[in-house]
């Protein structure tokens, strides 16, 4: 039987998996990235795919306020939590409605840093999208993206394929971030480096783990729709999960899930 499956909010499901790093992870990302990133007062920063907000804050934060930063994303209910975080703060940031797949809304030359974490992967043509942070970044500006390495959560898969007894599907964000983006940076920058962040993320229950769980296959159901049709065998898959990871927890006494993560850095 097929049945439409309500999806849960798409701001929920990312805060929670924020939580979820927070909580559970041994390290920072926004910590790694700022080191990564070196950036300097009254640099003109656009993030790309903002979200919630979390890179514009911690971007702000580090640079005690002095700089010139703009997020964008296509989703207006995350452009309302940005919008949100940035009353919060005084409004320092310009926060704007933006589609990757479209021109970007700014002139040549506009910028010194452009990011895009957890996000590219999403774009429908992605020589053109990198094509426009090119375009819009100054000579010598950098483009930072982030995104899974494919040995990204090697658990997290192989806790799903165990359960459901059935390949994982190809995702966009594992299947063609190392592969088709960093290649269409290598080939619109003059170059690119890699740095890799690994973060294991330790649950001493399986609870935390199906958490992470449901707020993935929420955001993302439409790419697991091989695995479940209805929100009954999604259920059923879930009480699969929760059985091979409590599994997991019973004998090792956790279930640790490393986090791989590549950061890509082009430069103009
Ligand atoms: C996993 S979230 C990451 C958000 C944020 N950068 C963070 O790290 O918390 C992916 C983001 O990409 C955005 N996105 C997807 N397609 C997009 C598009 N065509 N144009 C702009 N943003 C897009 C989503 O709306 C979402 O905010």
């Amino acid at each position: 039987m097929n049945e439409k499956i309500d999806y849960k909010e798409t701001t929920n499901d990312l805060l929670t998996r924020i939580d979820i790093h927070n909580k559970y992870g041994g390290r920072d990302i926004d910590q790694w990235m700022l080191e990564v990133l070196d950036l300097q007062p009254g640099m003109k920063i656009l993030d790309v795919g903002c979200g919630g907000g979390k890179q514009l804050m911690s971007y702000h934060k580090y640079l005690n306020g002095d700089a010139d930063i703009t997020g964008g994303d296509v989703n207006e209910e995350l452009l309302e939590q940005a919008r949100f975080e940035n009353t919060k703060l005084g409004e320092p940031f310009t926060i704007l409605p933006l589609d990757f797949n479209r021109q970007l809304p700014f002139d040549d030359n506009t910028f010194d840093l452009v990011s895009c974490c957890f996000a590219i992967y999403y774009a429908s043509d992605i020589p053109y999208t990198i094509s426009e942070m090119h375009r819009v970044l100054k000579p010598g500006g950098r483009l930072f993206t982030s995104g899974p390495m494919p040995d990204n959560k090697k658990v997290f898969y192989d806790v799903i394929r165990e359960a459901s007894g059935k390949e994982i599907p190809p995702m966009p964000g594992s299947s063609r971030y190392s592969s088709q983006i960093y290649a269409a940076i290598e080939n619109t920058f003059s170059k690119v480096d890699t740095v890799i962040f690994e973060n294991p993320l330790t649950f001493k229950t399986a609870a935390p783990f199906i958490a992470y769980t449901r707020a993935s296959l929420d955001e993302d159901r439409r790419l697991w729709t091989s695995l479940f049709n209805s929100k009954e065998e999604y259920e059923q898959l879930i009480q699969d999960i929760t059985r091979v990871a409590d599994g997991i927890v019973q004998r090792d006494g956790e279930l640790v899930m490393t986090k791989v993560v590549g950061g890509f850095i082009g430069t103009k």
